[in-house]
């Protein structure tokens, strides 16, 4: 037989039997690469948030101190005038309930409806800003861990657009 017939054959062989685990190990190298390492801390899922920070009682201890706080903060305490801070107080409570994966008793309006009227007062994103900071201020004077505090902030970022009616 001549040495040609067996050229094709050896080719093949030295691709399948050397070359290619060579390269599907260095594929898998990159892959591992490109995997994201998991945090030390890891980001807490809203839905588990409302039980983990204490259910009821600490979310009306949030909602009280926040609307305190906001109250207080003469860059956007203009778009609650006359409004009751009672009420207020118990649709937000309801409603922040609702997000971080509690019961669903929020009745209230959604997000949009719930704030047009204030736009036309001027309501732009540094009012929201504002708002968020208090929030954060108020979870971490409260002994919110670090890693709740910035799923609940991720929470209500989500609302933005809604809220700015954008
Ligand atoms: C973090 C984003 C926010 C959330 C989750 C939120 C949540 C709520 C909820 C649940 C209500 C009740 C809606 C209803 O009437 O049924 C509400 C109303 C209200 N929000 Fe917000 N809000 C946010 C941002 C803001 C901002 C940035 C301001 C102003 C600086 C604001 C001012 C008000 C006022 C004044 C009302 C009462 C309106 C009225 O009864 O006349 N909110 N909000």
């Amino acid at each position: 037989m001549h040495l040609e017939t067996f050229i094709p054959a050896f080719l093949m062989f030295a691709v399948l039997g050397l070359v290619l685990p060579i390269i599907l190990s260095d594929m898998a190298e990159k892959g591992r690469n490109y995997t994201v390492e998991p945090k030390a801390e890891p980001a807490a899922s809203p839905a588990s948030v409302y039980k983990q920070i204490g259910g009821e009682a600490a979310v009306n201890a949030a909602v009280d101190v926040f609307y305190r706080r906001v109250l207080a903060d003469a860059y956007v305490n203009r778009f609650f005038a006359g409004v009751d801070m009672d009420k207020q107080a118990g649709k937000q409570k309801a409603f922040l309930t609702m997000v971080m994966g509690g019961p669903h008793n929020y009745t209230g309006k959604d997000m949009r409806e719930g704030h047009k009227h204030l736009i036309r007062m001027g309501l732009n994103d540094s009012h929201f800003d504002h708002i968020l900071m208090h929030l954060r201020a108020t979870l971490a004077q409260l002994g919110v861990p670090e890693n709740l505090i910035q799923t609940i902030i991720g929470v209500a970022e989500s609302t933005r657009a809604d809220v700015l009616d954008r």
